[in-house]
């Protein structure tokens, strides 16, 4: 299908969620499930852990070594000299994650931790790459609604759905509950989020279960079912929920997506990342598997754009949607670009502004 051209009208707001007392027919079953997987923006976030084996020790020693300086007035110069030469990878005035509400512990430091002076520049890079792409978002269930009618007529019946960074796990369990996949798997880095994750998913195999309990007609195997898409499945779909589900603790570079037919990146975050992602997934992917970013465009040349969203159209961000196209790729094909291109004095007034306060 090829559908620049062809856009859908999407829904522009949440319509009401009314409470489902009872399950009397398979419908029921779905808006009670898609109702318990709202909401996950609005989670509290724990601080990471300073304990000696977390995975997490580096990000650590680097943002309570920019903290210091962001705590101290005579260092703040220092700060905004060790910020400026990486603009372009940062999200935001400062790092969220050493601001008073952001991810690290307020404990004292461990003593091995260095000093800013001690972090190179790349560290300092590496580390605000990581840092930006661990800001949590999700798109609202309008939005995903949008994004599931969009991305349906490129698919078969069948396949995999994978999310990279899947974070509480909505768009996973929305996609498996939506369309036919046979399995849907989320890929997170961070430890409380694959937790929370896993949280939802027993609480939705939870009421799933009772929802069959409570249809006045046991559903079997292969009854007939007509998925939230519109689409045709049979009764496996829920009865097999959980088997279809997975999430998996891990950094998105060290899984392997060969197989997915659809990748899914909430990309907003990961601007500076997005070449590196391209080209894992150029090198893992089958021709004809599709990915959809959000805000930042892939920009290889093994990925074909089929259709884009404007803002304010399909979500509040752009959308685009992406076919494998072309033999398998060994190297990677594009040197590292970066597209967010920052006005330096202008940060620095910034900066300067939020620092006085
Ligand atoms: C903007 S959130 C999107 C969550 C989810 N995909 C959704 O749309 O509802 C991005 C998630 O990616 C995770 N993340 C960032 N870098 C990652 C990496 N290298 N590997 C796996 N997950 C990562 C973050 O922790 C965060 O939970």
């Amino acid at each position: 299908m090829n559908s620049t051209t062809l856009q859908p009208t999407f829904r522009t707001e949440n319509r009401p969620a009314e409470p489902v007392p009872r399950c009397r027919q398979p419908a029921d079953i779905f808006e009670s499930l898609f109702q318990s997987i709202q909401g996950g923006e609005v989670h509290a976030r724990p601080t990471l852990e300073l304990t000696p084996g977390s995975p997490f020790l580096p990000f650590l020693e680097i943002g309570y070594a920019l903290r210091a300086c962001l705590e101290k007035p005579s260092r703040h110069d220092y700060l905004i000299e060790r910020l400026r030469p990486h603009l372009s990878v940062m999200i935001g005035t400062l790092p969220a994650s050493i601001l008073p509400m952001g991810m690290l512990p307020k404990l004292a430091p461990l003593p091995s931790f260095r000093p800013l002076e001690a972090i190179s520049d790349e560290e300092v890079r590496d580390w605000l790459i990581l840092e930006g792409g661990l800001i949590y978002g999700e798109m609202q269930r309008f939005e995903l609604e949008n994004y599931f009618d969009a991305i349906k007529p490129f698919l078969s019946p069948g396949g995999v759905m994978v999310d990279l960074g899947s974070g509480l796990g909505k768009v996973v369990m929305t996609a498996a509950l939506t369309l036919p996949f046979t399995r849907c798997v989320g890929i997170e880095l961070m430890n409380y989020r694959h937790r929370l994750a896993q949280e939802r998913l027993i609480k939705l195999l939870t009421l799933t279960r009772k929802g069959l309990e409570s249809l006045p007609r046991p559903l079997t195997l292969d009854t007939p079912l007509l998925l939230p898409s519109g689409l045709p499945a049979s009764g496996s779909h829920l009865l097999e929920l959980g088997s279809r589900i997975a999430f998996v603790e891990s950094d998105m570079f060290k899984f392997d997506v060969r197989g997915a037919s659809l990748v899914f990146l909430y990309s907003t975050c990961f601007g500076p990342l997005m070449d590196a992602i391209s080209n894992k997934l150029a090198r893992e992917l089958q021709e004809g598997a599709l990915v959809t970013t959000t805000t930042y465009p892939i920009k290889h040349p093994a990925f074909r754009l089929l259709q884009s969203h404007a803002p304010g159209t399909l979500s509040w961000t752009s959308v685009m949607i992406y076919q494998r196209v072309g033999p398998p790729m060994i190297e990677p094909a594009s040197e590292v670009r970066y597209l967010h291109q920052p006005d330096v004095a202008a940060w620095e007034a910034r900066v300067r502004t939020e620092l006085a306060d």
